[in-house]
């Protein structure tokens, strides 16, 4: 059976969104449905920002960051006036499923709306943050963990250089996972992250064991921002430590950026597996990859749950805490 589906991102953008819906657009229609494209995330379901796809409306865009649909975080879809405007949007397109890219929290508005009007829909994890449960994967992070990964290089130069220390604040929200991964990935001596125990005695004991007796000259710093520990640690290792050092903010250039190779595949595969999934009558899953293996949870295993770092991966980051 045909089906009018409409495709959004919504919350913070992350590289892989456009992938993402030129795929499901293309595939949907493949399968014979008839898909939408929504500009504005949730605000445009309210202001009826909705147009039928077309394979003109998503050419060229594959290989862009952000997303061309645009995103917002609306406050208007919390109130079910809003959301019954929104309602009788799709009723007058004749779109009855949605699929958004996002994160947990515009997971939990469109299961609102699956409760109030019955509007089935899947979900695609995307986010830079990587903290949505049930998944290993959300598309952004990798392309993001490139980026700072470039970015970390550049400033080794000038620190090795400059005999000097650096943080670097990366983002991440309340999870460490972006740190983590760069700190391991760029080979930092210091890594601050909110799900590791930082001891700075011990930190500040090797570290200085390794100035006098081991020829350390530069030191790199990478701390999540939901630590708030990046002011305090460059102060300490300049005053502490003794070694001059300055502190660079990462900031949104990490959310900006061609997606990588993984971003696009892991985009074509999530679409696919969105729109296979409505088609099955799911009406309210998540799209994961967990284990190496694709599938899907209902919202409330994601949605309730809270996301947790690969133990193997905290093991390995620990030293970098103290
Ligand atoms: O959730 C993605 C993210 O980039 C976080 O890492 C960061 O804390 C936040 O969004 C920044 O939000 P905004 O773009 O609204 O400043």
């Amino acid at each position: 059976m045909s089906h009018g589906i409409a495709i959004m991102t919504s919350g913070g953008d992350s590289a892989g969104m456009n992938p993402a819906v030129k795929c499901a657009v293309e595939y949907a229609t493949q399968k014979g449905h008839r898909p939408f494209l929504v500009y504005d995330g949730l605000r445009g379901l309210i202001d009826g920002n909705i147009v039928p796809a077309s394979r003109e409306l998503v050419s060229g865009i594959l290989h862009r960051g952000g997303t061309v649909l645009r995103s917002s975080r609306s406050k208007e879809f919390f109130d079910i006036d809003y959301r019954r405007k929104a309602f009788e949007n799709l009723k007058t397109l004749g779109i009855d499923r949605l699929i958004v890219v996002g994160g947990d929290g515009s997971f939990r508005a469109l299961n609102q709306f699956y409760a109030d009007f019955g509007v089935p829909f899947a979900g695609i994890p995307a986010t830079i943050d990587n903290d949505i449960a049930g998944t290993d994967y959300c598309l952004g992070v990798d392309t993001a963990l490139n980026m700072i990964r470039q970015s970390v290089d550049s400033i080794r130069d000038t620190a090795s250089s400059f005999s000097r220390a650096f943080v670097v604040e990366v983002m991440g929200r309340h999870c460490g996972y972006l740190a983590l991964t760069s700190a391991l990935s760029c080979g930092a001596e210091i890594c601050l992250v909110p799900e590791i125990e930082y001891n700075l005695d011990t930190l500040g004991a090797r570290l200085k064991h390794e100035i006098a007796n081991e020829g350390r000259r530069y030191v790199l710093a990478i701390v999540a921002e939901g630590t708030k520990m990046a002011d305090y640690l460059t102060r300490w290792i300049n005053d502490s430590i003794g070694m001059e050092a300055r502190l660079t903010v990462l900031g949104h250039v990490q959310r900006g950026g061609s997606p990588t190779v993984l971003d696009r595949i892991m985009a074509y595969k999530f679409a696919t597996a969105a729109v296979d999934a409505l088609d099955a009558g799911q009406t309210n899953a998540i799209m994961v990859y967990r284990d190496g293996t694709y599938g899907h949870l209902p919202i409330q295993a994601v949605a309730g749950a809270k996301y947790k770092i690969d133990p193997a991966l905290l093991r390995l980051a620990r030293p970098l805490a103290g």
